[in-house]
């Protein structure tokens, strides 16, 4: 049987500026949080930083030549805060917003469209040096940076994307600390999310006051698919406690206004949450014209068998620091069934539920997929060809899921592949490839795998075919 999508769906792949650019010192650019991590030895596996990643700053041109070639309508880049605002207040950098303006314009002429991402990890160092997220200053320079980058690519870019999965920005930047900045930290990554969502909801005033009426104003979750081990009370209760961490904690406030009662319950012991301030609620409930959902891998909890502290192997790396205030004693466990090279099992029911749920829970928000995708250890062959098989098939079953949940009411938009092409992996570096598309990072060599040509054809007829 063959799935066809409706007419009209973007389909496009999506990459972040710190994982793809390069060119770390050049232009003015100064160090983001994830460079002052990447340097720091111990953080990153085998000491791999961004500094020239798949040098896409200098081979923008023909890394989009490559994506017409494929027949992509989409491309989801996000911008380098430190880039376009070295400071991270004050004056923008002309030559910053001159290459974002470059890539945009060669992605139109292309007839690709722009989803440009304003903030995928990389806080500028010298905000970080004056607390970071969980200060709310940090929020306020935002929405500054937010209004710049609007002024300057407001007439081109129509599809606006706020934050990229805020719970990793603040639950393993300032908890687990496998991201950036590493601040291990209970209080911290409370004070984090509130300070992401306010940036959000400022930031979205920000482009709203700046951007034509056309333009859409969007924000990525990862929201977590959380399954219970048993349905026995305290495994029921274990995936409530995570649930209010991973997904209602930004989906409260976004949504509908208010953070839950049982969140503020659970960290009675760590805060009473009199950081957020009258007025903030409203500001961050700011109506949203599309929500972006990214997609891996469901997790499957318990409550805590031994007193140890529970660390969560999501493939972002391990930690002895909990990444859940007020939770440490959830356990997580591997779900059955296949695995990616991240050790994430493949599961596209997840996909499905998360499409149903936010269908429910953001009645009339379109709903994008911003980023769904597998890491493999791919190998070109004796004659140069990268055969993956497994991620054509990750692929095919999430998008078949992805097919069902439409059939079942989700108005579902759009598609970006994680990724177009292997990349700086965050803590992972250069081990986990997720690309369609081969790199050879000695040479910067671009390859399409199978997988490239696979998605291509699904891109350019809408339609997905049966294995
Ligand atoms: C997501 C990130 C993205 C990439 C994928 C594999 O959490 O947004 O940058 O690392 O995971």
């Amino acid at each position: 049987m063959t799935l066809t999508f409706p007419p009209g769906f973007l389909w496009g792949s999506a990459a972040a500026s710190y994982q793809v650019e390069g060119a770390a010192q050049e232009d003015g650019r100064t160090p983001s949080i994830w460079d002052t991590f990447s340097h720091t030895p111990g953080k990153t596996l085998g000491g791999d930083t961004g500094d020239i990643a798949i040098d896409q700053y200098h081979r923008f041109r023909d890394d989009v030549r490559l994506m017409s070639d494929l027949g992509m309508a989409a491309y989801r880049f996000s911008v380098s805060w430190s880039r376009v605002q070295p400071t991270g207040r004050g004056p923008a950098v002309q030559r910053g917003l001159d290459f974002y303006r470059s890539l945009v314009d060669e992605l139109l002429a292309a007839g690709i469209q722009p989803a440009l991402t304003l903030y995928h990890w990389d806080l500028p160092q010298e905000l970080e040096n004056t607390g970071g997220w969980p200060e709310r200053e940090t929020a306020e320079r935002f929405a500054e940076y937010a209004g710049i980058v609007a002024e300057a690519l407001g007439d081109r870019v129509e599809f606006w994307i706020t934050l990229n999965e805020p719970w990793c920005s603040a639950f393993l930047g300032y908890g687990s600390g496998v991201h950036a900045p590493g601040r291990t930290e209970r209080l911290a990554p409370l004070r984090a999310a509130h300070h992401l969502n306010l940036a959000h909801g400022l930031g979205a005033q920000a482009l709203r006051a700046a951007l034509p009426a056309r333009a859409q104003i969007a924000i990525s979750l990862n929201p977590a698919v959380v399954r219970p081990l048993t349905q026995q009370p305290q495994d029921l209760d274990a995936q409530r406690r995570i649930d209010a961490l991973a997904n209602r904690v930004f989906s409260g406030p976004l949504l509908r206004g208010a953070y839950p009662s049982d969140l503020i319950a659970d960290t009675a012991a760590i805060t009473d949450w009199s950081f957020v301030r009258d007025g903030d609620l409203a500001v961050i409930k700011h109506p949203l014209d599309a929500l972006g959902i990214n997609y891996y891998t469901p997790s499957l909890v318990s409550a805590a068998t031994s007193d140890g502290p529970a660390t969560r192997n999501d493939g972002h790396g391990a930690s002895e620091h909990s990444p859940w205030p007020g939770s440490e004693r959830v356990a997580f466990h591997q779900t059955p069934g296949e695995r990616t090279e991240m050790g994430w099992t493949v599961d596209p029911t997840g996909l499905h539920e998360l499409l149903m749920r936010y269908t429910r829970e953001a009645p009339g928000v379109p709903l994008y997929i911003t980023e769904n995708g597998a890491a493999y250890d791919d190998k070109p062959d004796a004659d140069g060809v990268v055969h993956d098989p497994e991620r054509i098939d990750y692929l095919r079953a999430h998008l078949a899921a992805a097919h069902r949940a439409i059939a079942d009411g989700a108005d579902l938009r759009g598609y970006f592949l994680w990724s177009l092409m292997d990349n700086f992996e965050w803590a992972y570096g250069y081990s986990k490839r997720f690309g369609a598309v081969y790199v050879d990072y000695a040479t910067q060599t671009r390859v399409p795998k199978a997988s490239a040509h696979w998605y291509g054809q699904v891109a350019r007829t809408g339609e997905v075919a049966d294995a």
